[in-house]
């Protein structure tokens, strides 16, 4: 090696001691007393973040994919090394995931950037784990592999199939509404996950593995693969192989983050009718490589990208059948004259190319034609009016088509202690035609912008087999619910947006046809609120208090201000 040549392998990232080849003979001695040869330590370095957790059940799987992405390093002459970070699994931690998304992303990032590595293999899955890797390695801009859990496998119980958490939720509002009684529900509890992997549904991990797959992070049978299918597994051994391809063909994070890729990863969004969490995560990334990923650019593009995969909750089927169907080959085929096909993936390898070298197979009860789509717009539209200035999200291929224009009184909560106190009061005055808001919820809440939009059917209206209403926060809902429901209203009540200042009673507007949503509250008496409003106290130390001081809005990704490329 010439002295000019990048340095490689462990020789990278010094650490300092004032003397350089003290600093490599002393990191070499310590990684000799784990006993690697001499060999080995100087082969290049493939980091592999791995996330196991025993807080995550989706990511059971990590050890064994660690094993096989090590296995592919080696046999491809390099050397991996796994590190851990962060991990994250949504329903374990208080007071949601979100709210630590971001310090997962600063983990990585720093452990990229801090660590001697030529490339990476992100291994994640849970909803927030893949959004946090990329939004690191957008930002550490070193070559990255994602690798996700797959999600796991349906299985039949009294003749249907249940998978989470779709089915979660339809049999705790089944539950709810008196159809199904306690000792069924604590029956269904234990099989409503039966196998190692993520939501078998097309909720948010799902939706992340196929932006990460359209955006070339991974190959394309990456996104859905089923966690304890043998593919997987190979999937993972490509991994390791592909990681140490990237150190002498490099591609980098900067290169697949363009305008162009961003719109392909909306259209894929749109398509699959996806999670709304996606449209946070991914301005988040966007963000990341200094792409602006504004709430009308979504918009227009679902007036013209219909939704053909039909998988819960949109649809009917789940993650397994979209793998099986030809899944994302099959499905951006039939995007194809939608799609910026000059984009690349970590191989270098266009989109044009991708899609031609993926199997012709497509199974159309699972993956439709352009001229039969389950919808011919795309699943989410992007909403603005008096009550979100600054923009909302509405899922419209999972809610009520007969609500998509209401207007009607409202029924407010104040938080979500307030909502669990009131929501089954036999006193709390509702009518299936109200409409129900929860404020206090929005990434700058203590809440933290939890999966809390989808508000509960009130039980007496829910007994009276109410089965939507419209419901609007500035909270997000998770990716496998369904429902006529406004979600990320910003500015959030916490930062002083209208919604901080409506009370239960003011009259409320939804229109999908003028993608509005309005307060009907004359401007005197919003004046009057507005000036009795006080802001919450900033949080006392601690990664609360620096989410507090830099977390941006949804339409900006909720990400930290810091982690922007320009720190603002
Ligand atoms: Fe991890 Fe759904 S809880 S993917």
């Amino acid at each position: 090696m010439t002295a000019n040549a990048p340095k490689r392998g462990l020789a990278n990232k010094s650490s300092n001691y004032g003397d350089r080849e003290f600093a490599l003979y002393l990191r070499r001695s310590f990684a000799a007393s784990m006993g690697y040869s001499r060999t080995m330590l100087e082969k290049p370095v493939v980091g592999i973040a791995d996330t196991a957790s025993d807080y995550n059940n989706c990511h059971r799987t990590i050890p064994e994919l660690i094993e096989a992405v090590k296995r592919g390093v080696l046999a491809a002459g390099g050397l991996p090394l796994s590190f851990p970070t962060v991990s994250l699994c949504e329903p374990s931690l208080n007071p949601c995931s979100m709210h630590y998304r971001n310090l997962m992303a600063l983990d990585t990032e720093a452990m990229l950037t801090a660590q001697p590595m030529d490339s990476v293999v992100l291994v994640g899955g849970c909803d927030k784990t893949v959004p946090a890797q990329l939004m690191a390695a957008a930002s550490a801009d070193i070559p990255a592999v994602m690798l996700v859990t797959g999600p796991m496998l349906a299985q039949r119980f009294e003749g249907e199939r249940l998978a989470a958490c779709t089915d979660c939720r339809r049999y705790w509002a089944r539950y709810r509404a008196g159809d199904v009684s306690a000792e069924k529900i604590h029956q269904v509890e234990e099989k409503l996950a039966t196998s190692a992997g993520t939501c078998g549904v097309m909720g948010t991990a799902s939706t992340m593995a196929c932006i990460a797959a359209v955006l070339g992070f991974m190959p394309l049978p990456g996104a859905s693969a089923p966690a304890v299918h043998a593919d997987r597994l190979r999937i993972a051994e490509e991994a390791g192989f592909l990681a140490v391809h990237l150190i002498e063909n490099p591609v980098k994070p900067s290169q697949l983050l363009t305008r162009n890729s961003i719109e392909n990863a909306m259209r894929v969004l749109l398509s699959i009718g996806g999670s709304t969490n996606a449209v946070v995560h991914l301005a988040a990334i966007a963000g990341r490589a200094g792409i602006d990923m504004e709430l009308g650019w979504l918009d227009r593009l679902s007036e013209e990208t219909p939704v053909l995969v039909d998988l819960k909750p949109t649809g009917d089927g789940y993650m397994e059948d979209f793998h099986a169907a030809g899944g994302m080959g099959a499905l951006l085929r039939e995007l194809r004259d939608l799609l910026h096909l000059d984009c690349i993936d970590l191989y270098g390898k266009t989109l044009a190319e991708r899609i031609d070298a993926s199997p012709a197979f497509v199974d159309r009860g699972i993956i439709r034609a352009r001229n039969t789509p389950i919808s011919p717009v795309g699943g989410l539209v992007a909403l603005r009016g008096s009550l979100a200035p600054d923009g909302a999200i509405l899922k419209r291929s999972a809610a009520t088509e007969s609500l998509f224009e209401h207007e009607a009184r409202c029924i407010v909560f104040d938080g979500l202690e307030d909502l669990a106190n009131r929501i089954d009061s036999d006193d709390l005055d509702v009518t299936p035609t109200d409409i129900l808001i929860l404020k206090g919820a929005g990434p700058l809440s203590p809440a933290g912008m939890p999966e809390a939009g989808h508000l509960p059917i009130p039980k007496k209206l829910a007994r009276q087999g109410v089965k939507d209403m419209v419901r609007m926060s500035d909270c997000r809902m998770s990716g496998t619910a369904y429902g006529t429901v406004v979600l990320h209203i910003a500015p959030e009540a916490a930062a002083g947006g209208p919604l901080a200042l409506v009370q239960s009673g003011d009259r409320v507007r939804l229109s999908l046809k003028e993608r509005r949503v309005d307060l009907l509250v004359p401007e005197d008496e919003m004046a009057r609120r507005r000036a009795a409003w006080t802001p919450l106290p900033k949080p006392k130390r601690g990664w609360d208090r620096l989410v507090h001081e830099q977390v941006t809005q949804a339409p900006q990704g909720a990400d930290l201000r810091f982690l922007r490329p320009d720190g603002e």
